[in-house]
Order: structure tokens, then sequence, then C-alpha cells
């Protein structure tokens, strides 16, 4: 097997163990950033709670309905920014955002597992799927900003 073969099925089995067991999945209780957001082009959606205190998000939790690819950078994305600030949180949807343009991207921010994600890139019509999540974590902390 090829390196990049191999790198390819370690990097679907970790969008699939995502997708199959969801990190912080559900709704935040109480006074929290609320976020509803779906993809026009299929009708999935994701509804997204973050609690925000200090300009640090404390918790995440996404439910919702979608394909694999949504799902799992949904728990991704909820993994990577819980404990972070809202800054470091922005700058990382930013670097996600460059990564599904198949731009150059800061590689001094550890991924971690949303580097699974990398590939997508490829696929034009799954770019919206990846993204969803991002897409509605940034419209949450922008509005809370204001
Ligand atoms: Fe709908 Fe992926 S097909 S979000």
């Amino acid at each position: 097997m090829s390196f990049n073969n191999h790198l390819d099925t370690l990097y679907r089995q970790v969008i699939m163990d995502h997708y199959k067991n969801p990190r912080n999945r559900g709704v935040l209780e109480g006074d929290s950033v609320d976020i509803n957001m779906n993809n026009p082009t299929c009708g999935d959606r994701i509804h997204l709670t973050m609690k925000v205190e200090n300009g640090k998000i404390v918790d995440a939790k996404f439910e919702g309905e979608g394909c694999s690819i949504s799902m799992s950078s949904a728990s991704m994305m909820t993994q990577a920014i819980k404990g972070k600030t809202v800054e470091e949180a922005l700058t990382l949807s930013k670097v996600f955002s460059e990564m599904m343009q198949g731009k150059e991207y800061d590689d001094s921010i550890d991924l971690g597992d949303i580097e699974a994600l990398q590939g997508v890139s490829k696929f034009p019509a799954r770019i919206k799927c990846a993204t969803l999540a991002w897409k509605a974590m940034e419209k949450g902390l922008y509005t809370n900003k204001q």
C-alpha cells in the first residue's frame, strides 16, 4: 500500500470514528450561544450550542442530521474549540476554510483530527458539508461578540 493510500485509509477511519461516535453530541442548557444552520443544497442541518465565558469557549455541543462528512466535521470542530478563546476558534476556522479551498494554510497550528478532512477539498460538492458546522460556529461567535 502506498503512503498516500495508507493516509487516505487512516483519514477515512478518523472521519468514520467521529461519525459513528460523535463527540459533544447534545444541546447545552442555560445561557449559551445557540445557532441553527442548514446546507441549502441538501437540507442537512446542525444545531450548535456553545457556552462562552470571559472570551473562552468552555463548552460546545451539537445535534443535527447530515452526511458523514458534515456530522464528523461538527464532532471534530466542537472537540477542537472547547477550551479555546473566541479569537483562537475564529483563527482555526480561517485555517480550516483555507484548507478546504486547497490553499496554503498556517501549518504551525495543530489541527489534530481535523487534518483528516483535508481530502474533502478535492471534492467541491462536499466542501459545503465539511464547512457547515464551522460556519455555524463563526456565526454564533460573531453574533455573540456584538
Ligand atoms: Fe448534506 Fe453533506 S450531503 S451536508
